[in-house]
């Protein structure tokens, strides 16, 4: 049997990490891995998050399976942070999943199970495991104009035009704030017309919300997710707590169902419940009880928002040195979007013979679409990736 099994493509980023292990060049910038970094290049545990471990560590007398949903206390602090008082929480079913992950691939399976000939619509551009994971559920799929190469910004116009072409009870994959891997996103005006056009159509959102706090904060980060919950019968919402509580390894993140009625949310609970049972039975729940610590206590709440708030302030002043730099080198304002962009990553627009020159020439390395970790920067480095990007487009 084994030996029968077909040799998969190496996974891309994966495989950039084991090139930039690789060089030996001591000023090498990776820009590749989709991970948060300090100023020193390391991924720290959140001081709230360590302290939340400690209250863990002294109080916690059982470690026997949660229920199949995961803890309810996790999944009410969770439908707090995402949806606040968006809708009625009687609407609202929820089921902890091992990250977004598998928080994604639920929803892709319940769309399996509800409606099999519908059709899930992907962004033209994004995170390459939702169009992997689809295709190995043999799902399906369209894809939507997203992205405007020319002006860095989304293509809005060309997103809403295709999305009129979606059926009732079609999906449509949006990304909740801070796109993977271009970095812009839509405005809250521009998440109206969405709601209209879905509306009109009667296809289904499923928000994707892994970077919530990551671009203008936890609040301002849910505002397109909120108002698309609030007009439409139906939204699906994957949430991961993977970045904004840095616990990655964790596994740790949710799947919101939000149901046209109480009715059919009473429907909708035990199938998620099923669906966790048929894949990996109980949800992991060492991080689900580090977030619910978190979020539930109020001193470790404001100290994991202050430390958000530090995170997403640094991106940001790396995001407007780097604009700054490019503007004074090129003495245009052709990567002006990279201040405008929100979250970890911007799409730079540069071909993949620059990629290459940028890793080649000065050992730096992005993945091969030109996405660019803002993370992996520091004040430092800033300059030397500017003058990388002037010479290998000069
Ligand atoms: C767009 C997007 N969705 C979902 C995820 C899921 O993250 P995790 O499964 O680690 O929580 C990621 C992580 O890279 C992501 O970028």
């Amino acid at each position: 049997m084994l030996s029968d099994l077909k040799e998969l493509p190496q996974d891309k980023i994966l495989a950039l990490v084991g090139m930039f292990r690789a060089d030996p060049r001591d000023d090498k910038i990776d820009l590749g891995l989709g991970v948060y970094r300090d100023a020193e290049g390391r991924t720290p545990v959140m001081r709230a998050v360590k302290a939340a471990e400690r209250r863990l560590w002294e109080s916690q007398e059982t470690k026997a399976y949660t229920s199949l949903g995961g803890d309810p206390a996790y999944r009410e602090a969770m439908r707090k942070l995402v949806l606040a008082d968006a809708v009625e929480p009687e609407r609202v079913a929820s089921a902890a999943t091992p990250g977004g992950t598998g928080a994604v691939r639920m929803a892709f399976e319940l769309l399996g199970m509800a409606a099999p000939e519908a059709t899930a619509w992907l962004p033209a551009e994004t995170w390459p495991n939702h169009v992997s994971i689809l295709r190995h559920l043999g799902r399906p799929t369209k894809t939507f104009r997203y992205f405007d190469a020319e002006t860095g910004l989304v293509d809005f116009e060309g997103l809403i035009a295709d999305l009129e072409g979606a059926q009732r009870g079609d999906l449509v994959v949006l990304h909740g704030c801070c796109h993977n891997p271009t970095g812009a996103d839509p405005d809250i005006g521009q998440w109206e017309a969405i709601a209209d056009t879905l509306a009109s159509t009667g296809a289904i959102p499923m928000i994707d919300l892994a970077y919530q706090g990551f671009g203008d904060g936890l609040d301002a980060d849910a505002a397109g997710t909120r108002l698309l919950a609030s007009k439409l019968p139906e939204t699906l919402i994957a949430a991961s707590c993977s970045k904004n509580f840095g616990i990655y390894r964790e596994r740790t993140g949710i799947l919101f169902a939000v149901a046209e009625d109480a009715a059919a949310r009473d429907l909708t609970q035990p199938t998620l419940e099923y669906l966790n049972r048929q894949n990996y039975s109980f949800p992991p729940d060492h991080g689900a009880r580090v977030v619910t610590t978190v979020l539930e206590h109020a001193a470790l709440r404001e100290d994991w928002k202050a430390e958000l708030e530090q995170i997403r302030d640094g991106m940001l002043s790396l995001r407007r040195q780097l604009a700054s730099e490019l503007r004074q080198r090129l003495n245009s304002d052709r990567f002006d979007f990279i201040a405008e962009h929100r979250g970890m990553f911007s799409r730079l627009g540069v071909t993949g013979d620059e990629v290459l020159a940028l890793r080649e020439r000065h050992g730096v390395y992005l993945v091969g679409d030109g996405r660019m970790n803002v993370a992996g920067l520091n004040a430092h480095t800033v300059p030397l990736l500017a003058s990388a990007i002037a010479d290998v487009i000069g």
